[in-house]
Order: C-alpha cells, then sequence, then structure tokens
C-alpha cells in the first residue's frame, strides 16, 4: 500500500472498530458525562497516533491474510487497559503529556537493585524508601520480581508469569503500593519488560510442550537441526560458557528451541502477531501497577531473519515503535529505556521519542573504565566526541556497573583513529580488570571467556574494579586514598557528561567481590554473582564515622547528587568537549537555556597540569568557581590539578 492508502485505510478500519471501543467505554463508565469525557481522551489520542501505529503494524504484519483481525484486536486489547489504568496513573499520565520531557532533568539520580538482595522482600524496601531518598534517588529499577522459575532463573529474567510477584518478595498489591509510595516521594518506579523471552515454564511455553499448535507458534520450535544450522552460521552466542550454540533440544517435545541466553529462556516469536498483542497486553498490565519507566530487556534480539545476525534488525525497531505507539494511546505517563548493550552506532538507532527515550550508555560505561585503566582520555574523547549528544526529548542513562558483566564494545574506527589496536586492546583491558596484568588496581572476574574467539567479559563490582578491594587488603592508606579520589571523580563525569546517573546499588557503600557465588550450584557458572552481593545494613552504622571509606564514599556521592540537581546546565545530554592539550584530563561543557557549567576531570594517579587559554577562546568569563569546594579559577593562568581532581565550574 502506498503512504496515502494507508491513511485512508487506517481511518477506514477506525471507523469500524470504532462501535466497539464506544461499547467498551460505555460498561466501564458510571455517567452519560464521564462517557462523554472517555471518549474524547481516547479520540484525541486516535487521531495523532492511530494512523502512525497501523503504518507500523502494516509493515510487520500486513502481509497476514487476518491482518485487519489482528489489528482490531491489538486496538481493542489497548482500550481495555486503558480503561482499567488506575485513576491516579491517568493523572500521572496527564501531568506527563504536559511535561514530556521530565526525565531530561537534572534533578533525576537512579539506582537498581535487587529486591531480595537489597531488602529481602517488597515490604521492607517500602522501610527503606527513607534511605533511597537520602541518596538523592528520583529512579529506583527494581530488578525481576516476578514469579521465575524453580532454580536457575538468570536473576529473575526467566519469567513465569508476568502479572505476580515472586511469592517470597511479595505480591502485586504490595507492588503497587510501592509504586504509589515512590511516587509520593518523588522516586519514578522502573521495572524491566522482558518481552524477549518468557520461562520454559511459562504458561505459554507449557502449552507448547503439550503440542498446542497455537502456543508454538508463539516459539521459534524446530523439528530437526536444517533450520537451526542455517540460523546458527551467522549468529554469535551470547553465554557461551554456560551452554554452546542458540538452540536448545527439548526432550519432551522432542524438538529445538531458540533460546539465545539460556536454555530455559524462550525466545519469543514476534513475526506472529498475536504474539504482540498478547505481549502488549502484558506490558499494559505492568504499566498499570504505576511503573514509570519501563526498561526494555535484550531489545538487539527481538527479531529473526534467516542470513542476517538476528541483531538489531530494522523490525526489532518496528516493533519497539509498535509498543511505544500502543503507550501513547493506553498509558501516554509511561517511558521506555533501552537496553542494547550492542556495538555504539546500533545502540543509538533505540534512541528516539517514538522509540526508547532512554537508553543504557554501555560505551561511554566500558571508556570510562577503559580510561581508568589506561589512564589516558584519548579512546574516551575520540568516543564522545561524536557519541554523547543526543536528539532532544532523549537521554542517556550513564552507569559504571550493573548487575551485568563489561564488555569492551567501543568502535574499531574510534580506536584506530586515536592509534589504537582494537582487539590487543580489548585483550589489555580484560587482562587489566581481571588482575592478570601486572601493577593493574582492579580485581574482577572473566565471564564468558569464548575460547574459540578469545571474547572475554568482566564481571567485579565498582569498588573492587577501581582498587579498593586490592588497595584495602594492602592497608595502604595512600592506595586507599586514590581508590576514593578514583572513585569520586568517575561518578563526577557520570553525573555531569550528559544524561541520568544510575547506580547499583551497594556501590554507594563501596561494596566489594563477594565470592560465596561459587560455592551455590546455581550460581557458581555464572560469574555476574560476584558483583550482586546481598546488602549488609549492619555496616549503616559506619556510615557515621568520619573516616570510613564506605562512608566517605556515601558522603561524596550524596553531594556530587546533590549539587547535579541545583546545576540546570545538567539538563538533557547537550555536551561539546574543550581542549585541555592534556591527555590525561578530560574536560567539556554543559549549558542548556543561558546556565553553562565546565567539567574537568584528571583521569591520572599523579598531579597534571591544564592550559586554561582554550576555555578563554570559548568567550566564556575569566574566573569561575568549582561548585564542589568552592576553590577560585582564573582562566588567565594554568591550572594544576591533583590525581583524579574533579572540577564543576561555574562563572563567578
Ligand atoms: C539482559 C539482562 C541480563 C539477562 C539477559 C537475558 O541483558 O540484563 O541480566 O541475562 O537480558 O534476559
Ligand atoms: C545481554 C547480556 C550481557 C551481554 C549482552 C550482549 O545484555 O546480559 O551479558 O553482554 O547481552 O549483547
Amino acid at each position: 500500500m502506498l503512504d496515502l492508502d494507508l491513511v485512508y485505510e487506517a481511518s477506514r478500519t477506525l471507523r469500524r472498530i470504532r462501535p466497539k471501543i464506544i461499547s467498551k467505554i460505555e460498561v466501564e463508565a458510571d455517567a452519560p458525562c464521564e462517557v462523554a469525557q472517555l471518549l474524547e481522551t481516547i479520540e484525541a489520542r486516535l487521531d495523532e497516533h492511530w494512523a502512525h501505529l497501523f503504518g507500523l503494524l502494516y509493515r510487520l504484519y500486513g502481509q497476514h491474510y487476518d491482518f485487519f483481525y489482528y489489528i482490531e484486536r491489538i486496538l481493542l486489547t489497548a482500550v481495555d487497559s486503558w480503561l482499567r489504568r488506575p485513576e491516579d496513573l491517568r493523572q500521572l499520565d496527564l501531568r506527563r503529556e504536559n511535561d514530556p520531557n521530565w526525565y531530561l532533568s537534572e534533578r533525576m539520580v537512579g539506582g537498581s537493585l535487587y529486591v531480595d538482595l537489597f531488602s529481602d522482600d517488597l515490604n521492607q524496601l517500602r522501610d527503606k524508601i527513607s534511605y533511597l531518598k537520602d541518596l538523592g534517588l528520583t529512579y529506583v529499577h527494581l530488578m525481576p520480581l516476578f514469579k521465575d522459575r524453580e532454580g536457575n532463573s538468570d536473576g529473575g529474567y526467566a519469567i513465569s508469569d508476568y502479572r505476580s510477584v515472586n511469592p517470597e518478595l511479595g505480591t502485586m498489591d504490595e507492588l503497587r503500593a510501592l509504586a504509589h509510595d515512590f511516587r509520593a516521594v518523588g522516586i519514578s518506579l522502573v521495572i524491566d519488560f522482558v518481552f524477549n523471552h518468557t520461562a520454559d515454564d511459562h504458561d505459554w511455553a507449557i502449552r507448547a510442550q503439550e503440542g498446542d499448535r497455537e502456543f508454538m507458534d508463539y516459539y521459534h520450535i524446530y523439528p530437526d537441526r536444517s533450520i537451526p544450522d542455517q540460523y546458527e552460521h551467522n549468529l554469535r552466542e551470547i553465554f557461551p560458557t554456560i551452554r554452546r550454540g542458540n538452540f536448545t533440544w527439548h526432550e519432551g517435545m522432542q524438538r529445538w528451541v531458540w533460546t539465545t541466553f539460556n536454555s530455559f529462556q524462550w525466545d519469543l516469536k514476534y513475526a506472529n502477531p498475536e504474539v504482540f498483542r498478547a505481549m502488549v497486553e502484558e506490558m499494559l498490565f505492568l504499566a498499570n501497577t504505576g511503573v514509570e519507566i519501563l526498561r526494555l530487556d535484550a531489545v538487539a534480539f527481538i527479531w529473526k531473519q534467516m542470513g542476517t545476525n538476528c541483531e538489531n534488525l530494522p523490525e526489532a525497531h518496528l516493533l519497539i515503535q509498535a509498543f511505544n505507539t500502543v503507550c501513547r494511546i493506553a498509558a501516554p505517563g509511561l517511558a521506555f529505556k533501552s537496553e542494547a548493550i550492542v556495538h555504539p552506532d546500533e545502540v543509538v538507532k533505540y534512541i528516539s521519542t517514538n522509540e526508547c527515550q532512554i537508553s543504557y550508555n554501555p560505551t561511554l560505561m566500558a571508556l570510562l573504565w577503559e580510561a581508568i585503566a589506561t589512564r589516558e582520555t584519548k579512546l574516551l574523547k575520540q568516543s564522545v566526541n561524536h557519541r554523547q549528544s543526543l536528539w532532544p526529548g532523549t537521554v542517556w542513562v550513564n552507569y559504571l556497573r550493573s548487575h551485568d558483566d563489561i564488555g569492551w564494545s567501543f568502535d574499531n574506527g574510534d580506536a584506530w583513529a586515536v592509534g589504537i589496536k582494537p582487539d590487543d586492546h580489548r585483550d589489555f583491558l580484560n587482562s587489566f580488570y581481571t588482575g592478570t596484568f601486572k601493577g593493574t588496581f582492579a580485581a574482577g572476574v572473566p565471564f564468558q571467556h569464548n575460547t574459540d574467539t578469545g571474547d572475554m567479559r568482566v564481571s567485579g563490582t565498582m569498588a573492587s574494579l577501581a582498587g579498593l578491594e586490592q588497595a584495602l587488603a594492602s592497608q595502604d592508606a595512600l592506595l586507599i586514598d586514590m581508590a576514593l579520589r578514583r572513585i569520586r571523580m568517575l561518578y563526577g563525569v557520570l553525573s555531569s557528561i550528559g544524561g541520568i546517573p544510575l547506580i547499583f546499588l551497594g556501590e554507594e557503600w563501596g561494596i566489594l567481590n563477594d565470592y560465596q557465588y561459587l560455592g551455590d550450584k546455581e550460581k557458581k557458572d555464572d560469574s555476574r554473582w560476584v558483583h550482586r552481593p546481598k546488602m549488609d545494613w549492619s555496616l549503616l552504622n559506619e556510615l557515621k564515622q568520619q573516616h570510613s571509606p564506605r562512608a566517605r564514599i556515601f558522603r561524596e556521592m550524596q553531594v556530587l547528587f546533590d549539587v547535579r540537581k541545583r546545576c540546570a546546565a545538567f539538563n538533557g545530554s547537550q555536551m561539546r568537549l574543550l581542549n585541555t592539550e592534556n591527555e590525561h584530563v578530560l574536560s567539556y561543557l554543559r549549558w542548556d537555556e543561558g546556565h553553562l557549567l565546565v567539567v574537568i576531570a584528571n583521569f591520572a594517579d599523579s598531579e597534571q597540569t591544564v592550559n586554561m587559554r582554550n576555555l578563554r577562546c570559548e568567550g566564556l568569563a575569566h574566573f569561575f568557581k568549582d561548585t564542589l569546594s568552592e576553590r577560585m579559577v582564573s582562566t588567565h593562568d594554568t591550572l594544576d590539578l591533583a590525581p583524579y581532581e574533579l572540577l564543576w565550574l561555574i562563572e563567578d
């Protein structure tokens, strides 16, 4: 169909579905005036978004003979969920529609946590709200907390039921109550939308195992190796030390199932429009519990196409745009965060107001670690220079550590451009961060070492990787001080370079690696557990001791977050590098509506000097004040920086 025909078809289809929408509204509404009001709301949203959604779905599913049947079901699913949306969330929708860029704000500071490891359960998490608030968080990502499979469930990423909370953690009502209490103190709840796969014991998978054709068509299931082998030709392996290949033999069915991650995580088949519809229903159910940001898990893998590597395909983008457009109709308060841990050119393609407004920034993450290992900023600058600024209305989530591993996903071209051999450099970084490089300060653990390709990623907590584990073991005051300075500087960059800083809870105490996972048969093969320790709340008392390293990290982080929130220049992702003429020092300008701030960060463990002439050439003021320390700086002098010193300069 031509675009024009699509618009015409979209409106014709809507005319046909409209009476069904009206009757659904009439069933829900208590009074005629309410019917009129609801109708007005939905019609306004459909005016704006329906034709777009129709076009996206047409491109994905237009070749199905029963396309119009599916499209009606999808729209009615959205309308049903919207009608069930609680009143307070409809109010939130309104506020967000009037302030669509709320997540760009300098006030945003994120944290993520596993409920069981942090607070045992949801109820006790409610008791910890004041702690989260104290730290300055305005966004809290709870790792998957839904009913998951017995035994290994990939930390909750193998979901058996998207509509019930794991009973050990609490109930759906407790989750709703938590979302409500969070919102009351200005914290947005973030939850995963694990939509690439379900657990092998999700009801759909069970029915498929029972031979129900309808549900077998929810997954990629093959009678023999012929098709899997053809696909396998172009696929990489995500967890090669756990299992080779991307398909798992299922004894019961006597068939092969596509499982990109673990053998018990069954990839959904989005080429089937019913799968899209069913997941729309699950997504909106989740939205209606009070989630404000959905973390779209494993976005890169959701569409498969023979002959390709089945990652980042154009249809994956269309699908996410379709999910997004459904939200604009049924839960417009919701924002999407993309989890694409792939090449930076691909990461950025998921980021737009039509797709994911927010995205992890895996390249910055990797390059911050790269820069403190090399004590040089050339690769970081090369990358940040053309990759950090984003389109208006979108924003990065900047992080150092998450529950996952670190992969060295920088662009090879960026590396060559600054004279670095990319593969050798990755080998160096792996050896630096797993402790085999002589003189390293880091204490990390290899993750998914693929002996065929030599690929390796790294696990470890922020503090252990940044040198605190080793320094504490040596009891050397100078090394401890260096590690703490390094940590502060890294968070100073995270909080100021553009986007939402995100910590993995425990980082604020400098939690060290925990090797106990090696004794657990469900965890021992997945080294990511080394950086997922249980919070030890008895250490809270230590935060009151002025000189403890834990207290220092906590305090300094609190100050950075607090000052960040008072600097309007930190809104959004606009940034520009400044030339420091020093390879160890990173400097950039942040601005927003007349507010301006200059960041200077020394990545070396030695003193450095910066020529401030370049700042003068920018036409900025001649005198600056560091908002963090009150230190005054003049652009007429050279600037001496202590090891790992960080400055946030405002014009004086
Ligand atoms: C995401 C999660 C990771 C999980 C994978 C499969 O990448 O962050 O922890 O293993 O998806 O769900
Ligand atoms: C998922 C995994 C992560 C891996 C990545 C590769 O995000 O969780 O470990 O590095 O996929 O794309």
